[in-house]
């Protein structure tokens, strides 16, 4: 008994995803929700899917204040692979779109004092039709490690959602194997969903640090109300797992695109900040307006997604169209809180909320101060009422920092 007791906790120490990243969630941009698989560089060179995108992407995160505020990493999404591997059964880059190679990308990025990040697909193929990982687990963890990368984003298309609990964990293993601090980005749970099946969430955060629990984000309010309706339901009781070293992905941050208004995109960002969620931008950093990239590098909003608790936030009340959330957040006892009004009549909503009702509920007081515009609101104890305003489809964001 007492041997396989030993050899039970060595499994499980093999097993444990213990490499020491995204102790807060991970900040930085993907290309996929804004350029997709834009593959055509001869028509549309500035914006194809290649290797001039991530470095000029990668010299707006450096020199226009991203880094500075915590981005780090730049992730290449579907679509940067030749159809076929090597000779050597090696992934290799499409030789027109990235005529320098991966390694090269990489070490440019990292020349930025930034994050490469990289996508591929646990199945025969990814979702875009290149080749997948299946069989090559190991070559292509080696492969990602050689050209010095630091996130995998591991997809989910092609594949048997059945394979997915014994096969995540084994890119896991390869991974750790290469001794390279690789940040490990699963869909995993997400084809588990989109299956009707429920995700073992334990299971998952043993072997990924961010993990994708559900749709694609879409450049709309729908689609971004959608993302939060469905967190607010926490299916499977993902928030459970979470905390430093482990979040879920409710999917890129599209401030900065075509289809929010700003109260959206301020909505957007307090509430990905409330949920602990991973902070990656998809737009075009090389064009963005004033409004959008101040909402990006609003360091008040940063604060509280980066919160070093890692303790993501939940819904509390959600009625009339009016959503109450809270997060836990430091200094010990303090929460930030959301109050959101998912409805689409044209005039603000005027209400009285009882501070409990948003998760002050110590028994001293509270000292609230809006996020965004910085303005202090009072000191209030939980039985007080705060009156707020909140405008529609937008959301009143604030943090109250306990005073005991
Ligand atoms: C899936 C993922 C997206 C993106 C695309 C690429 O849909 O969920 O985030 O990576 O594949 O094809």
């Amino acid at each position: 008994m007492k041997t396989l007791l030993f050899f039970l906790a060595g499994l499980s120490s093999i097993y444990t995803l213990d490499n020491g990243l995204a102790r807060t969630p991970p900040m930085g941009w993907n290309s996929w929700e804004r350029f997709r698989c834009n593959t055509d560089c001869l028509n549309d060179p500035e914006n194809c899917i290649g290797e001039k995108l991530y470095m000029q992407i990668a010299d707006r995160i450096a020199e226009d204040g991203y880094k500075d505020v915590g981005y780090q990493y730049v992730n290449v999404d579907d679509c940067w692979m030749a159809r076929k591997r090597g000779p050597d059964g090696k992934l290799q880059a499409d030789p027109d779109r990235f005529p320098s190679g991966m390694k090269a990308l990489g070490d440019y990025i990292h020349s930025k004092g930034l994050k490469f990040g990289i996508y591929e697909d646990f199945g025969t193929e990814t979702c875009g039709g290149f080749p997948g990982s299946k069989f090559f687990m190991e070559t292509d963890a080696q492969t990602f490690a050689d050209w010095g990368v630091d996130l995998l984003k591991l997809d989910g298309c092609y594949s048997n959602v059945e394979d997915m609990t014994s096969g995540y964990p084994i890119m896991e293993f390869f991974l750790n194997k290469t001794g390279r601090p690789i940040l490990y980005s699963c869909s995993w749970p997400a084809y588990f969903v989109a299956n009707d099946k429920i995700p073992d969430y334990k299971a998952i955060a043993k072997s990924c640090n961010i993990w994708r629990n559900y749709d694609d984000i879409q450049d709309s309010w729908d689609s971004v109300a959608d993302i939060i309706g469905y967190y607010g339901k926490n299916k499977g009781n993902f928030s459970d797992v979470a905390g430093p070293g482990n979040f879920n992905d409710p999917d890129m941050i599209i401030v900065g695109n075509f289809g929010l208004s700003k109260e959206q995109q301020k909505s957007q960002m307090a509430l990905w900040a409330i949920m602990a969620a991973p902070l990656i931008m998809s737009t075009d950093l090389r064009k963005i307006d004033p409004y959008s990239k101040a909402l990006l590098q609003h360091k008040g909003v940063i604060a509280i997604n980066q919160d070093p608790l890692g303790q993501p936030g939940a819904l509390l009340v959600d009625m009339n169209q009016i959503q109450f959330w809270f997060r836990p957040v430091t200094p010990q006892g303090s929460v930030a809180f959301a109050i959101l009004y998912t409805g689409s009549g044209g005039t603000p909503e005027k209400l009285s909320v009882q501070c409990q009702t948003v998760g002050m509920v110590g028994p001293g007081a509270y000292n609230v101060t809006e996020v965004f515009d910085g303005r202090f609101i009072g000191m209030f104890k939980p039985t007080d009422n705060i009156n707020i305003t909140v405008n529609p489809s937008g959301v009143f964001f604030a943090k109250a920092v306990y005073l005991g």
